[in-house]
Protein backbone atom coordinates (compact mmCIF):
# COMPACT_ATOMS: atom_id res chain seq x y z
CA UNK A 1 0.00 0.00 0.00
CA UNK A 2 1.58 3.51 -0.94
CA UNK A 3 1.37 5.79 1.48
CA UNK A 4 -0.83 8.64 -0.22
CA UNK A 5 -3.78 5.70 -0.08
CA UNK A 6 -3.35 5.04 3.21
CA UNK A 7 -3.82 8.25 4.28
CA UNK A 8 -6.92 8.45 1.62
CA UNK A 9 -8.66 5.76 2.88
CA UNK A 10 -8.19 4.68 6.04
CA UNK A 11 -10.97 3.67 7.94
CA UNK A 12 -11.55 2.48 11.75
CA UNK A 13 -12.86 -1.21 12.16
CA UNK A 14 -14.59 -1.96 15.17
CA UNK A 15 -14.47 -5.84 14.96
CA UNK A 16 -11.05 -6.99 15.12
CA UNK A 17 -9.33 -10.53 15.68
CA UNK A 18 -6.45 -12.62 16.56
CA UNK A 19 -3.79 -12.21 15.80
CA UNK A 20 -2.36 -9.21 16.91
CA UNK A 21 0.46 -8.29 15.76
CA UNK A 22 3.74 -9.27 16.92
CA UNK A 23 7.40 -8.85 16.56
CA UNK A 24 9.41 -6.73 14.10
CA UNK A 25 5.40 -5.90 13.11
CA UNK A 26 4.56 -4.56 16.57
CA UNK A 27 7.97 -2.89 17.00
CA UNK A 28 7.32 -1.33 13.61
CA UNK A 29 3.94 -0.02 15.35
CA UNK A 30 5.80 1.29 18.16
CA UNK A 31 8.50 3.00 15.88
CA UNK A 32 5.68 4.76 13.86
CA UNK A 33 4.58 6.33 17.37
CA UNK A 34 8.18 7.48 18.20
CA UNK A 35 8.23 9.11 14.92
CA UNK A 36 5.16 11.23 15.94
CA UNK A 37 5.97 15.24 15.90
CA UNK A 38 7.93 16.41 18.76
CA UNK A 39 7.99 19.38 20.10
CA UNK A 40 11.95 20.04 21.75
CA UNK A 41 12.38 16.63 21.52
CA UNK A 42 10.72 16.12 25.06
CA UNK A 43 9.92 12.52 23.76
CA UNK A 44 6.63 12.79 25.48
CA UNK A 45 4.79 9.74 25.20
CA UNK A 46 4.28 6.14 26.56
CA UNK A 47 2.76 2.78 24.95
CA UNK A 48 1.01 0.26 27.48
CA UNK A 49 0.34 -3.11 26.05
CA UNK A 50 -2.64 -4.92 26.99
CA UNK A 51 -2.25 -8.31 25.38
CA UNK A 52 -3.03 -11.86 26.45
CA UNK A 53 -3.62 -11.90 30.45
CA UNK A 54 -2.60 -7.83 29.79
CA UNK A 55 -6.61 -7.42 28.50
CA UNK A 56 -7.43 -9.06 31.55
CA UNK A 57 -5.52 -7.02 33.74
CA UNK A 58 -7.10 -3.89 31.85
CA UNK A 59 -10.83 -5.07 32.37
CA UNK A 60 -10.07 -5.45 35.85
CA UNK A 61 -8.73 -1.58 36.05
CA UNK A 62 -11.86 -0.46 34.07
CA UNK A 63 -14.11 -2.75 36.38
CA UNK A 64 -12.92 -1.10 39.38
CA UNK A 65 -12.98 2.35 37.95
CA UNK A 66 -16.76 1.54 37.31
CA UNK A 67 -17.37 -0.04 40.99
CA UNK A 68 -16.21 3.22 42.45
CA UNK A 69 -19.01 5.45 40.46
CA UNK A 70 -21.59 2.81 41.85
CA UNK A 71 -21.98 1.97 38.74
CA UNK A 72 -25.03 -0.71 37.56
CA UNK A 73 -24.12 -4.18 37.17
CA UNK A 74 -24.51 -3.71 33.37
CA UNK A 75 -21.77 -0.93 32.73
CA UNK A 76 -19.45 -3.00 35.66
CA UNK A 77 -20.16 -5.99 32.73
CA UNK A 78 -19.65 -3.47 30.18
CA UNK A 79 -16.57 -2.36 31.56
CA UNK A 80 -15.21 -6.14 31.99
CA UNK A 81 -15.94 -7.05 28.38
CA UNK A 82 -14.46 -3.63 26.82
CA UNK A 83 -10.98 -4.30 26.39
CA UNK A 84 -12.16 -7.67 24.36
CA UNK A 85 -13.38 -5.93 21.44
CA UNK A 86 -9.89 -6.43 19.87
CA UNK A 87 -6.86 -8.98 20.79
CA UNK A 88 -4.93 -6.28 21.92
CA UNK A 89 -5.05 -2.79 23.15
CA UNK A 90 -2.34 -0.16 23.46
CA UNK A 91 -2.82 2.60 25.90
CA UNK A 92 -0.99 5.64 24.42
CA UNK A 93 -0.03 8.10 27.69
CA UNK A 94 1.71 12.22 26.90
CA UNK A 95 3.75 12.11 29.32
CA UNK A 96 4.35 15.67 30.13
CA UNK A 97 7.60 17.65 30.78
CA UNK A 98 7.32 21.15 32.50
CA UNK A 99 9.04 23.35 29.59
CA UNK A 100 8.60 26.83 28.99
CA UNK A 101 8.67 27.19 25.32
CA UNK A 102 6.27 23.88 24.95
CA UNK A 103 2.83 23.66 26.69
CA UNK A 104 0.89 20.90 27.94
CA UNK A 105 -1.47 21.13 25.21
CA UNK A 106 1.83 20.49 22.36
CA UNK A 107 2.81 17.44 24.35
CA UNK A 108 -0.96 16.25 24.33
CA UNK A 109 -0.88 16.79 20.51
CA UNK A 110 2.37 14.78 20.37
CA UNK A 111 1.03 11.94 22.06
CA UNK A 112 -2.41 12.05 19.70
CA UNK A 113 0.14 11.91 16.54
CA UNK A 114 1.74 8.84 17.65
CA UNK A 115 -2.20 7.12 18.05
CA UNK A 116 -2.58 7.99 14.27
CA UNK A 117 1.06 6.89 13.57
CA UNK A 118 0.56 3.57 15.16
CA UNK A 119 -2.74 2.97 13.31
CA UNK A 120 -1.65 4.10 10.49
CA UNK A 121 1.60 1.30 10.66
CA UNK A 122 -1.12 -0.87 11.45
CA UNK A 123 -2.96 -1.01 8.59
CA UNK A 124 0.35 -0.77 6.78
CA UNK A 125 1.31 -4.24 7.74
CA UNK A 126 -2.25 -5.71 7.45
CA UNK A 127 -3.89 -5.07 10.33
CA UNK A 128 -6.34 -2.58 11.77
CA UNK A 129 -6.75 -0.50 14.21
CA UNK A 130 -9.46 1.46 16.36
CA UNK A 131 -8.76 4.12 18.50
CA UNK A 132 -11.49 5.02 21.55
CA UNK A 133 -10.85 7.32 24.95
CA UNK A 134 -14.68 6.67 26.25
CA UNK A 135 -14.86 7.66 29.76
CA UNK A 136 -12.72 5.25 31.13
CA UNK A 137 -9.85 7.63 29.67
CA UNK A 138 -9.89 10.24 32.16
CA UNK A 139 -11.31 8.33 34.91
CA UNK A 140 -9.03 8.83 38.37
CA UNK A 141 -8.95 5.17 39.22
CA UNK A 142 -7.78 4.36 35.52
CA UNK A 143 -5.12 6.79 35.53
CA UNK A 144 -4.06 6.32 38.90
CA UNK A 145 -3.43 2.14 38.03
CA UNK A 146 -1.80 3.40 34.75
CA UNK A 147 0.60 5.71 36.69
CA UNK A 148 -0.99 8.76 34.69
CA UNK A 149 0.03 11.71 36.59
CA UNK A 150 -0.70 15.36 36.83
CA UNK A 151 -0.92 16.90 33.30
CA UNK A 152 -0.26 13.56 31.89
CA UNK A 153 -3.03 12.30 29.62
CA UNK A 154 -4.15 9.40 27.88
CA UNK A 155 -4.35 10.26 24.62
CA UNK A 156 -6.11 6.75 23.50
CA UNK A 157 -6.95 2.88 23.68
CA UNK A 158 -5.52 1.99 20.41
CA UNK A 159 -7.56 -1.49 19.74
CA UNK A 160 -5.52 -3.49 17.44
CA UNK A 161 -5.88 -6.43 15.55
CA UNK A 162 -6.75 -8.50 12.17
CA UNK A 163 -9.66 -7.23 10.17
CA UNK A 164 -13.00 -8.94 11.37
CA UNK A 165 -15.30 -7.17 8.85
CA UNK A 166 -15.26 -5.41 5.50
CA UNK A 167 -14.13 -1.83 5.55
CA UNK A 168 -16.74 1.06 5.56
CA UNK A 169 -16.68 3.52 2.38
CA UNK A 170 -14.42 6.45 2.85
CA UNK A 171 -16.80 9.30 3.36
CA UNK A 172 -16.58 11.65 0.31
CA UNK A 173 -16.50 15.15 2.19
CA UNK A 174 -16.19 18.70 0.15
CA UNK A 175 -13.21 20.40 0.30
CA UNK A 176 -14.85 23.85 0.14
CA UNK A 177 -16.09 22.84 3.59
CA UNK A 178 -13.07 22.91 5.27
CA UNK A 179 -10.56 24.85 3.51
CA UNK A 180 -10.17 28.81 3.37
CA UNK A 181 -7.48 30.51 2.17
CA UNK A 182 -5.94 33.96 3.47
C1 LIG B 1 -9.24 11.31 20.63
C2 LIG B 1 -10.25 10.40 20.00
C3 LIG B 1 -11.04 9.59 20.82
C4 LIG B 1 -12.00 8.75 20.27
N1 LIG B 1 -12.75 7.98 21.10
C5 LIG B 1 -13.69 7.17 20.59
C6 LIG B 1 -14.46 6.34 21.43
O1 LIG B 1 -14.30 6.33 22.65
N2 LIG B 1 -15.40 5.56 20.87
C7 LIG B 1 -15.62 5.57 19.51
O2 LIG B 1 -16.49 4.83 19.05
N3 LIG B 1 -14.87 6.31 18.69
C8 LIG B 1 -13.91 7.10 19.18
N4 LIG B 1 -13.16 7.88 18.34
C9 LIG B 1 -13.42 7.87 16.89
C10 LIG B 1 -12.92 6.61 16.18
O3 LIG B 1 -11.55 6.37 16.50
C11 LIG B 1 -13.04 6.75 14.65
O4 LIG B 1 -12.17 7.73 14.16
C12 LIG B 1 -14.45 7.09 14.22
O5 LIG B 1 -15.30 6.02 14.58
C13 LIG B 1 -14.55 7.35 12.69
O6 LIG B 1 -14.10 6.25 11.97
P1 LIG B 1 -12.95 6.39 10.88
O7 LIG B 1 -11.64 6.56 11.63
O8 LIG B 1 -13.03 5.10 10.10
O9 LIG B 1 -13.27 7.58 10.04
C14 LIG B 1 -12.16 8.69 18.86
C15 LIG B 1 -11.33 9.48 18.05
C16 LIG B 1 -10.40 10.31 18.60
C17 LIG B 1 -9.53 11.17 17.70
Amino acid sequence: MDALSLLLNRRSLPKLMEPAPQGEELENIFRAGLRAPDHAALTPWRFIVSHGEGMQRLADILVEAAKADGAEPAVVEKAAKAPYRAPMVITVVAKVTEHDKVPVIEQHLSAGCAVQAMQMAAVAQGFSGYWRTGKWAYHPVVREALGVQGDDLIAGFLYLGTPGCREAKVFERDLTQFVEYL
